[in-house]
Parts: C-alpha cells; structure tokens; sequence
C-alpha cells in the first residue's frame, strides 16, 4: 500500500490545543533516494477537509538525510523521499492537509541564486493560491538562516512560512526531524504565526528569519537568535509566541524579484590578522558588484584590504562592512571612516545576512546612503 495511503487510513481525529500531544510515533523509514532532480510532482495527503490547507516545498538537507554506513556521525543529504518523512510522523494528519511539492533535492551548501529564485516562485504561487493556509519548506540547516532571510524578504504575504529542518539524519538515533517537521507544520497552522515574517522551527524554538544564525556543527540546539531573541517555543505542536519582529519584512518589503533571471554578485571576504588587499581585488575582477567584510571586531580590517576596499567603493562596488565576531552592532564611522570612503555598516546582520540583503539592495541602488538606510530598516 502506498505509504501516503497509509498515513491517511491512519488519520485520527485532532487532539484539543489543550490537549498534550503524544510522543511521536517513528515509523520504519524507507530510502527513496531523490538524487538532484526529485522524481515526484506534487502529491496531496487529504487529511480532513476542515482543516488548514499547507503546501509543503522540499529541497533535501538533513531532515530527509541518511547515515552514511551506519554512523550517525556521517550522512548524505536528501537520501529520503518526503513520503518517508511523512510516515514517520502520522500525526501530521491531526494538523493539516498537506500537499507536497518537491522543488530540489540538494544539500544546502549547494543552494544559489537560481534555487533561491525558484524557490521564492514556488513558495509566492502556493501563497496565491486563497485556499492555501501556508507554507512549510524543509531545508538543510547549513545555508538555512540565509534562505529564511532571502525569503522574509522577496515574499509578499501575511500567511505564515516556515523552514524545519534538523541536525541528525532521518535515520539516526533520536533523530530530531520529525518533531521538528510536526512542530513546523503546528506553528503553519496557527492564527498566530501570521505577519510575523518567515519564521524557521528547531529543537522546539521559533525564530526569526533575521535573527537566526547556526552556531554549532553538530548540535540539534545549533540555532541561536542573539540580538533580539526568539519569537517564540513551541512543545509538541504548542505554540507560545512572542513579540513580533519589529524589523521590515515580507508585505513591508521594497524587493520584488517578478521575472528575475539571476541576482547581483555579491562576495563574502573574510578578515584576519595580516590581511592584505589581494582578495578584495581578485573578487572586484571577477565581477563583483558587492563585497561583504567579515571584519574583526567592530568590522575592522586592515590598512592594505581597507585601501583595496575604498578603491572598489570608488569605482562603483558596493562594500559592507559587518563582523565575525558572531554577535553586536557594527556601526558607522567608529574605527573607519566610513563617510569617507564611501562604505555601508552592517548593524546587526551576520556576514551571510548582510550579503543577503546586499544582493536584494543591489537589485534597486547602488548608491551607498540608500543601501545603508536598507541596514537600518531590514
Ligand atoms: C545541509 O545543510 O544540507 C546539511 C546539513 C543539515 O541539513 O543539517
């Protein structure tokens, strides 16, 4: 019997929101395996008609992962079908009615421009589409806070979407996938995760688009939001949300991407102790339309690479000065003359935020005062 058949003769009716929801039944997985392209279109699992309608986009990571010769420790990506995801948590059905829509199958070290673009069409037609509640979309957690925040940015909707994803293949011990997947299908369903921008689900937290970074290789609670803390918990599919983002996203948003083909290059250079000005040279020839410092401590970096960098502003390269200290604000003008030289601050944004939203900055300007307003209202 097909699987997603099985899932729905073992549909049970839904547990009250006041109810505890029981310890997630994992069924027995079976590898699929997608490759690049995922075989599959879209698939409906019809859960009650009276519940909310999700669209569920794939593109591999993790979550649908699978040991590599029996050891949690090695993995490949996107090894198993979403069906198989599905099955093991049967109690998605209790939630929504899920439609799945394989859009890639990739780890996500190998997400780009022309995934991102695709994804965000993918994601703005199930939006469209009245009788879609929201959207979830499970993605390696690699690259995910980048997706989420290129995401928060070009999607112009109310209706929640949420990234899941997980830190142990769908196959290992006390893999965190299906609860994470539950929990992100239970914050898609509620009222309350409306106008909140996209919001990604791990180890039973909500965060942010903005505020989310990955901080550790390997620990299910990897995922830190530093500055401005979490939107909320959520305790097997109980939602407690908190102060929404005061930060311009998604129907605020001033990018639209409609028709785009590709995205301005941006480049991401990493600053250290002896930096000199070579990197930042060869990323102007290549064609970089903006650069991102990751300097030391407050952006900072040194006299050869700060030399390179006024030079490139100058001939019309957009440098953003941001830090790879891992948290704080980067502001104008303190240890860099940055009204002299014609560069942007960071604020709050991680390097691969600020490159994200340096991308979408560079879709509209490339005058340095207006991507710098973009850094304080973004
Ligand atoms: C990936 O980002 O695709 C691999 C790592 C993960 O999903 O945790």
């Amino acid at each position: 019997m097909p699987r997603l058949l099985t899932v729905v003769l073992n549909w049970q009716p839904p547990v009250q929101s006041d109810e505890t929801v029981p310890v997630l039944a994992q069924a027995t997985l079976t590898r699929e395996g997608f490759g690049a392209t995922p075989r599959r279109r879209r698939a409906t699992l019809p859960g009650m008609p009276s519940l909310p309608r999700i669209r569920l986009l794939t593109t591999g990571g993790t979550i649908a992962g699978a040991q590599a010769g029996g050891d949690t420790r090695g993995y490949r990506a996107a090894a198993f079908s979403v069906d198989a995801l599905i099955a093991a948590v049967p109690q998605l059905a209790t939630l929504a009615q899920l439609e799945v829509e394989p859009v890639v199958a990739i780890g996500s070290q190998d997400m780009d421009d022309a995934t991102w673009l695709r994804l965000a069409a993918h994601t703005r037609a199930a939006l469209d589409e009245p009788a879609i509640a929201g959207v979830v979309i499970t993605h390696g957690t690699d690259t995910m806070e980048e997706t989420a925040f290129f995401l928060n940015l070009v999607i112009r909707s109310e209706k929640p979407v949420l990234l899941v994803g997980a830190m142990r293949p769908a196959d290992a011990i006390s893999a965190d996938g299906p609860m994470n997947l539950y929990n992100a299908v239970a914050v898609a369903v509620h009222p309350g995760a409306r106008g909140r921008g996209v919001l990604v689900v791990a180890n039973d937290e909500i965060h942010f688009a903005r505020e989310i970074a990955k901080t550790n290789t390997t620990q299910v609670g990897t995922f830190r939001s530093g500055h401005r803390g979490l939107a909320g918990l959520v305790n097997a599919g109980r939602l407690h949300l908190y102060a929404p983002p005061v930060r311009r996203h998604t129907s605020a948003s001033e990018f639209r991407l409609d028709g785009a083909a590709a995205l301005p290059r941006v480049e991401i250079i990493y600053a250290h102790a002896g930096m000199g000005r070579e990197l930042i040279d060869a990323a102007v020839r290549a064609g970089a339309q903006g650069l991102v410092i990751a300097g030391v401590g407050d952006g900072n970096f040194g006299a050869g690479a700060r030399a390179a960098a006024a030079a490139a502003a100058k001939a019309g390269v957009a440098v953003v000065r941001s830090s790879r200290t891992g948290g704080g604000v980067v502001e104008r003008n303190i240890e860099i003359d940055d009204d002299a030289a014609g560069f942007v601050a960071a604020d709050e944004l991680n390097p691969q935020k600020a490159r994200v939203l340096l991308i979408l900055g560079l879709t509209r300007t490339r005058d340095p005062r207006a991507l710098q307003e973009m850094f304080f209202s973004y």
